[in-house]
């Protein structure tokens, strides 16, 4: 779905819906009865204008993840809470300089969004390049997982999965299990990869082609990197570059070791845990035929301005931190706080004020032994200093990985708007138990 005349109309209608993923058939929850929902296509200074209709059982609403919008009014506000049967009409004005790149959507309701995202809503959206480089096709990939029972519903989440982070054990490819491609050898690719899944890390491969990270979320690399392999939290993205050369080639993952509960839950570990590192295959590339013309060198891309050479207004640490368990006695139910700065979400407190206008530094501290996936609305992330280390050259981000016990500091310009929004990790679960703050800019 594109863009005309610098309008983008759409509807959006979230509800139950049955599909068939590999042998079998699911009910599943998708934008529009497609698993992902349609790819929106726009350009820096569009207006996007989405009718949501809410056909689930639960309250919902619509996010942007990772659009330069305004959170104010009916933008991207993530405080709006759709009820079901309900309507909602949400208008977006992308700044003409807006980043290309790949984003994403998603609904933002708290307390629901793992479970809604888990189940399948979300779908992907293009800003597109004014200097695009030149490929023979490009692929919008989005990878997710979904954990479905012997009746092909979705399976019940049991409160350690909630506290780890829920992985699916089926993991999907826009979709669908295993997709193949197809492409000629000499043909150069654009890949929009976009890690959907609520709480699993990618650590992704693609044997035997060349491939090179263009862009990591929202800003492009000055050159195009070599790479065998690229890490994405959950809500990362990236752009590659993929010149094909001949023979069979599968897009794989392999589980990451995100941290555990730390004797806590029976010792239980994420990421499948150390002793599950089996790879699985997300994609298979068909690469035969009639070698193509050679393809032309990679045009330098615009980067984003670099904000280490800018006065910081103001510095903050922020501290991402699993507490004791909730509501006092154990039990089967029982949950373990998540917060930030020692607080659980509240949308009518204010945790952070910025001035409009201004850079500010962030120091961003997890003291617990899992890793939270950092990501602020809005406005985009500048990574400066990671693992004790000064980071050379521009890595911009809106979902920043925080290691166990580690640290990371970036900078962030508080351009163009106002308003009224949040940050929080990334892994969905996490963010419904409270792992949430809120940001106020004027
Ligand atoms: Cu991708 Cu606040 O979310
Ligand atoms: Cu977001
Ligand atoms: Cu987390």
């Amino acid at each position: 779905l594109a863009s005309r005349d610098g309008v983008l109309d759409l509807a959006l209608e979230a509800a139950p819906t049955r599909v068939r993923i590999g042998a079998r058939e699911a009910n599943v929850h998708a934008f529009n009865g497609s698993l992902p929902g349609p790819t929106l296509r726009v350009r820096g200074g569009d207006t996007v204008r989405v009718a949501m209709t809410n056909s689930l059982d639960t309250p919902t609403n619509i996010h942007v993840h990772g659009l330069h919008v305004s959170p104010e009014d009916n933008g991207d506000n993530p405080f709006v809470t759709v009820e079901s049967g309900e309507s909602f009409d949400y208008e977006y004005v992308l700044p003409q300089d807006h980043p290309p790149g790949t984003y994403w959507y998603h609904p933002h309701n708290h307390g629901h969004v793992a479970d809604q995202v888990a189940a399948g809503l979300y779908g992907a959206i293009v800003v597109e390049d004014p200097d695009p480089v030149p490929v023979a096709r490009e692929r919008v990939l989005i990878v997710s997982d979904i954990a479905l029972d012997d009746s092909g519903n979705l399976a019940e989440v049991t409160a350690p999965q909630r506290m780890l982070g829920r992985e699916g054990e089926t993991v999907l490819v826009n979709g669908q299990l295993r997709p193949g491609a197809s492409a000629a050898p000499g043909e150069r690719e654009l890949w929009r990869v976009v890690n959907a899944c609520p709480s699993r890390y990618l650590r992704l491969s693609l044997d035997g082609q060349g491939v090179r990270l263009l862009r990591r979320d929202v800003g492009r690399l000055p050159e195009p990197v070599d790479v065998t392999e690229l890490i994405l939290a959950p809500g990362n993205r990236v752009e590659l570059l993929v010149d094909t050369r001949e023979g069979t080639s599968t897009l794989r993952t392999i589980s990451v070791e995100r941290g555990n509960m730390d004797g806590m839950m029976g010792g239980a570990r994420s990421g499948d845990g150390p002793d599950n590192d089996e790879p699985i295959d997300l994609l298979v590339l068909e690469v035969a035929g009639d070698p193509a013309e050679e393809v032309r060198s990679v045009p330098a891309g615009p980067t984003l301005r670099d904000l280490r050479d800018e006065p910081v207004e103001a510095r903050r640490t922020i501290d991402f931190a699993m507490g004791g368990m909730r509501g006092g006695m154990r039990g089967p139910g029982q949950m373990m706080s998540f917060t930030i700065d020692g607080r659980e979400f509240d949308a009518e407190r204010t945790d952070q004020r910025v001035r409009v206008d201004t850079v500010e530094e962030w120091t961003l501290t997890n003291s617990s032994p899992m890793d939270h996936p950092m990501h602020l609305h809005v406005w985009p992330m500048q990574v400066v200093v990671d693992g004790g280390r000064e980071i050379s050259g521009p890595r911009w981000q809106d979902v920043v990985n925080i290691p166990a016990f580690g640290e990371v500091t970036v900078r962030v310009a508080f351009d163009d708007f106002g308003g009224r929004t949040v940050y929080h990790c990334h892994i969905l679960d996490h963010e419904d138990l409270g792992m949430m703050g809120t940001l106020e800019a004027r």
